[in-house]
C-alpha cells in the first residue's frame, strides 16, 4: 500500500496505481495523528514539503520501507530517524531543476524590465515608457551550486552573463564549473561583484538568514535578488529595508520565511515579485518526479538499493 499525504498529479500516478493500491489523501498532511493511524500496512509514504515526517510518525509506520519525497528539499523529513528505523528516503534529485531554472531566469527578466509593475500601470490606461536594464554583460551570482543552480547556469549560456557561484560543498575541480563557464568564488566576492543573485540553498542550520543586513550591505547597490531555494535563507526584515532604500533594486521571491506567509510589507512593495513556491512545479516536472519515485518505490519494496538513497543530509546540502 502507498499513502500519499499531499497533492501530486500527472499520468504517472495512474501507472503507480496500476501496480500498487494507492491511498491518495492530499489533505492528510494537516493532521499528523491521522497520518499515523493511516500508516498501518503502508510500505511507501509519498510527501511533498508540508508533511512533517518526524520520528513519531516514522516509528508509527511499522511496515514502512520508503519515504518518497516528491521533490528535492528534505527539511520536513527526519532522515536520521528514517535511517535508524531502516526506512529508505528517496528524493527526486535534480528532477525538477529545469523548471526551477526557467522560473529563476523568468523572474530575472521580469525584474530587469519591470514587467509586473508596468503591466499593472498599463492596464490602468497609462503609457509610462521607461528604461529597464539588459542582462547581457552583467554578472550573475549563484548561491549554491546544486542541480537548480547548474540548470540556471545552463540556461544562461545564451545571455552573455559572467557567472559566479558560491557553494562550500562544491569542488573547484568539478567539470561542470568549466562546462557552465562558472567561477567558484567566496560569498564576499559574489556579493561584491554580482548584479543579479539567485539563491539555490536549502534550509539548514548553516543557511538560515544567510542573507541578512550584513550580507546585503556587502552587495552591489541596486542588485536584483531572487530566491528559489528556501525562504528561511533570507531575513525578510532586512530585505524589506533594503528594497525600500533601493540597495536591493528589486526581488523575486518564490519561497518565504513562513509558507503560506502572513500578509505584510513585502506584499505592498512595487519592486517585489512574489510567487507561491511554484518554481519547481510544472506539468512536466510533476510527471517526471512521480515516475522517478515510482521506480524507487519498486526498488525499496523489492529490497533493492535506491537510485539515490539519502543517508546523510550534509552531503545533500548543495543539491537543491
Ligand atoms: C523542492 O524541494 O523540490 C521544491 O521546493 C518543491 O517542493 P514541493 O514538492 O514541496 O512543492
Amino acid at each position: 500500500m502507498i499513502l500519499i499525504t499531499e497533492d501530486v498529479w500527472g499520468d504517472e500516478l495512474a501507472a503507480l496505481g496500476d501496480r500498487y493500491p494507492v491511498s491518495y489523501r492530499p489533505d492528510l498532511w494537516q493532521d499528523p495523528s491521522k497520518i499515523r493511524q493511516a500508516l498501518t500496512g503502508v510500505q511507501a509514504l509519498v510527501v511533498r514539503n508540508r508533511t512533517k515526517v518526524d520520528a513519531t510518525l516514522i516509528e508509527a509506520g511499522k511496515d514502512l520501507k520508503i519515504i518518497a519525497r516528491a521533490g528535492v528539499g528534505l527539511d520536513n523529513i527526519d532522515i536520521s530517524s528514517a535511517n535508524s528505523n531502516g526506512v529508505a528516503v528517496s528524493a527526486a534529485l535534480g528532477v525538477n531543476a529545469v523548471s526551477v531554472a526557467e522560473h529563476t531566469v523568468g523572474l530575472a527578466l521580469a525584474l530587469a524590465r519591470e514587467v509586473i509593475p508596468l503591466d499593472s500601470d498599463t492596464k490602468l490606461g497609462h503609457w509610462n515608457r521607461r528604461a529597464g536594464v539588459e542582462l547581457t554583460g552583467k554578472t550573475w551570482g549563484l548561491l549554491g551550486f546544486g542541480a537548480t543552480a547548474k540548470s540556471t547556469a545552463h540556461l544562461l549560456r545564451g545571455f552573455g552573463v559572467n557567472i559566479l557561484a558560491y557553494d562550500p560543498y562544491a569542488q573547484p575541480m568539478d567539470a561542470e564549473l568549466k562546462d557552465l563557464n562558472t567561477a567558484l568564488v567566496t560569498a564576499e566576492s559574489l556579493f561584491s561583484n554580482a548584479d543579479v543573485i539567485s539563491i539555490h540553498l536549502p534550509n539548514t542550520a548553516n543557511t538560515v538568514k544567510f542573507i541578512d543586513d550584513r550580507a546585503i550591505a556587502a552587495m552591489k547597490d541596486g542588485v536584483f535578488l531572487i530566491n528559489v531555494g528556501r525562504g528561511e535563507v533570507i531575513d525578510e526584515t532586512a530585505l524589506i529595508a533594503a528594497l525600500k532604500t533601493g540597495k536591493v533594486a528589486a526581488a523575486g521571491l518564490d519561497v518565504r520565511e513562513s509558507e503560506p506567509p502572513i500578509l505584510g510589507e513585502l506584499e505592498t512593495l512595487p519592486n517585489v515579485i512574489l510567487t507561491p513556491h511554484i518554481a519547481g512545479i510544472t506539468n512536466e516536472s510533476q510527471s517526471r518526479i512521480i515516475k522517478y519515485l515510482a521506480a524507487d518505490i519498486d526498488r525499496a519494496i523489492n529490497g533493492e538499493r535506491l537510485n539515490y538513497a539519502v543517508g546523510n543530509v550534509k552531503s545533500f546540502v548543495a543539491q537543491l
